[in-house]
């Protein structure tokens, strides 16, 4: 057996294992060589019937010639695979120009866009955003207000009562006085908030609603005051051409009291089912605060002058997005939610 052979299938091995360019290439150059049949066997077929100790000599230079062309397979294959993946990656690159899935945006709650809007209208007037407890005392709820003890106007509010004088409030008034203890005047703010009524629900009364406040105090203020700043903010939210009514109403915190009416954006005054025939639907109470509010508060009321207000938030918003039943915007149902 000629020795030179070894080193020539190892060279040519060395050489069709450098030129595979594929997995499937090197597999065959694996049976070829390496094989049952393969060229290595062959020469283990003659090792066979070689003599001693030539026979030794030559098996151990057949296994190492195997050993070394099983290591340049797996060593070819290594890159062979990397570059396949890199391949594979190439064809399924991330295209960044795609646009991408949409994601489900949420959408903003009715109340909610009301309040922004009513607020950004009142903002721009130069009137600062303030807060108060939901939960509150008979004190801020009714007595610093002005409303007499026993006196009905208590009842009328269906007040919920958690304890003995702990009440949830049923109005955001109360944030007036809370505001005037801790603040000099002038200033002017509004109130966004929730406020409870313990009463039977139906389609324009709920247990719970949103208000917004107003309070404007300083020197000077007048009722002439509140109808610019009333007028113009209600214009801001509901168009230019909206025509109001004012009337005489009661609250006991303010005096004189009044009560402002639009002409009925649905039916632009002729009388529907939303104005209830009338034309007119009512969108706020208001009034020149009382002297007891500002004793209440700890102000002298012969200094300041100043006017308080109050819409129902889920009326506005139903009158604007033309919603006929109050109860609609505590229920969670995304039909009418994503309405908005
Ligand atoms: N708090 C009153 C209510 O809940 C609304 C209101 C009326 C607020 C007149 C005011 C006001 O500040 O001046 O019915």
């Amino acid at each position: 057996m000629d020795f030179s052979k070894v080193e020539k299938i190892k060279e040519q091995a060395a050489r069709d294992i450098l030129e595979a360019k594929t997995t499937s290439s090197l597999k065959e150059i694996f049976n070829r060589y390496l094989g049952k049949k393969g060229i290595v066997a062959k020469q283990f077929f003659y090792l066979k019937k070689m003599p001693q100790p030539k026979r030794s000599e030559f098996g151990k230079q057949l296994n190492e010639l195997k050993k070394s062309i099983e290591k340049r397979i797996k060593e070819k294959s290594r890159i062979i695979e990397g570059k396949d993946s890199r391949e594979k990656r190439k064809i399924h690159k991330i295209d960044v120009s795609i646009p991408s899935k949409k994601p489900q945006l949420g959408h903003i709650h009715p109340l909610t866009k009301i309040i922004r809007e009513t607020q950004d209208a009142f903002v721009g007037m130069g009137f600062s955003v303030e807060e108060g407890p939901e939960i509150e005392t008979e004190h801020y709820n009714f007595s610093s207000l002005n409303f007499p003890v026993d006196h009905p106007s208590r009842d009328a509010h269906d007040t919920f009562y958690l304890k003995k004088d702990t009440i949830l409030r049923t109005h955001t008034s109360p944030v007036q006085v809370r505001y005037m203890e801790k603040h000099n005047p002038p200033f002017r703010i509004i109130v966004p908030g929730r406020v409870f009524r313990h009463e039977a629900t139906d389609s324009s009364h709920e247990i719970q609603f949103y208000q917004l406040e107003g309070l404007m105090v300083g020197k000077d203020i007048s009722l002439a005051n509140l109808k610019g700043v009333l007028e113009e903010a209600i214009k801001r939210v509901f168009g230019k051409k909206t025509v109001f009514r004012w009337r005489p109403g009661y609250f006991p915190f303010v005096e004189p009291g009044v009560e402002i009416d639009i002409a009925c954006p649905i039916c632009g005054g002729k009388g529907c089912s939303t104005c209830k025939n009338t034309g007119w639907i009512e969108v706020l109470g208001a009034g020149m605060v009382h002297p007891n509010v500002f004793k209440a508060a700890g102000y002298n009321p012969k200094n300041w002058q100043g006017f308080a207000f109050g819409f129902g938030i889920d009326r506005l918003a139903m009158i604007k997005y033309r919603i006929s039943d109050i109860r609609m915007f505590y229920l969670s149902d995304m039909r009418f939610l994503s309405q908005f």
